[in-house]
């Protein structure tokens, strides 16, 4: 009965470590207003391009989100799953460039009030999500609130946002300080959004960088930088994402660039070994309520 048993385990971790599980990149920052959607939108799309299965969950409930910078229309969104009225192939839209988009799933962490059979269903879902993707970006909400912390240290990469600005740099640098203190977190790169040129990107990246090893012991790594361009705007303004509407624009060139260095074609190593993002997502939630 043991040696059943036994091998009944094994074989269940066997599958596991079988499943190629996609590496999450979740876009963040401590303060609004600094690009993330636009950012994470047209990376998805940059890596869609690319030939890569994209996902692109929208976890942000800032005015900006996912579906008002692509136009899409998505009707339902994770709240709808979790009160069982959809299930979640259901909720997924198409977005541009043939990405995935998981709107509104800030209601996630609610599935940690669900039942335990029925919250296991659903995380079923998303990890077969996980495992039909070669990648999902997250779009975060703005600062150091516990949620946003969740969705960047359950992240393969935490992607920090910062602008020139003093306040944002300063907020950068906070978000940093509080995923320095999780239990468990990913690669933390730092990404200049805004600037003039490489040079203004690299010597703020380099004092963030520095500040963070001194005070923090935190390892962060460069991830490049997108210049402040009007045709960002414009594209926002048209609703259509600027890697699409302008694809030789210096915005996509740089965000091109940026994408290379994350050098998405291999897996992140985590602490937290075979276990997919929304299962550490998850229990994250769950211990938070503990
Ligand atoms: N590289 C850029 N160049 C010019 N404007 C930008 C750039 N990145 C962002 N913006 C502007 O900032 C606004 C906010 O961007 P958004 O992606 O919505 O930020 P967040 O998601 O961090 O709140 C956009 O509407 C756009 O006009
Ligand atoms: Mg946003």
């Amino acid at each position: 009965m043991n040696l059943i048993t036994d091998q009944a385990t094994k074989l269940r971790l066997l599958a596991q470590s079988c499943i190629a599980r996609a590496r999450t990149i979740a876009v963040t920052s401590g303060k609004g207003g600094v690009g993330k959607s636009n950012i994470a939108l047209n990376m998805a799309i940059a890596a869609a391009k690319l030939g890569h299965r994209v996902t692109l969950v929208d976890a942000d409930l800032g005015l900006a989100n996912i579906d008002v910078l692509a136009d899409l229309k998505a009707r339902y969104n994770i709240a709808h799953v979790i009160s069982g009225r959809k299930n979640i192939v259901e909720i997924i839209a198409d977005g541009p460039a043939g990405i995935k988009v998981i709107p509104g799933a800030s209601g996630l962490a609610s599935l940690a009030d669900l039942p335990e059979d029925r919250r296991e269903r659903l995380v079923a879902q998303l990890e077969y999500l996980e495992s039909t993707a070669d990648l999902v970006f997250v779009d975060t909400g703005a600062g150091i609130n516990r949620n946003v912390i969740d969705f960047a240290a359950a992240a393969d990469d935490a992607l920090v946002l910062a602008t020139p600005e003093p306040t944002s740099i300063m907020d950068a640098y906070a978000t940093i300080k509080v995923l320095s203190r999780q239990a468990d977190y990913g690669n933390v790169r730092i990404l200049m959004n805004m600037v003039s040129g490489g040079s203004e990107a690299e010597r703020i990246a380099n004092q963030i960088i520095r500040v963070s090893k001194d005070f923090l012991g935190m390892c962060v790594e460069p991830a490049g930088y997108v210049v402040r361009d009007e045709a960002v705007e414009a594209a926002v303004r048209s609703r259509r994402p600027f890697m699409l509407a302008y694809p030789g624009s210096h915005a996509s060139c740089c965000l091109r660039k940026s994408l290379k260095m994350l050098d998405i074609r291999h897996n992140a190593k985590r602490l937290s070994g075979d276990k997919g993002f929304f299962r550490r997502l998850f229990g994250r939630f769950i211990s938070g309520k503990t």
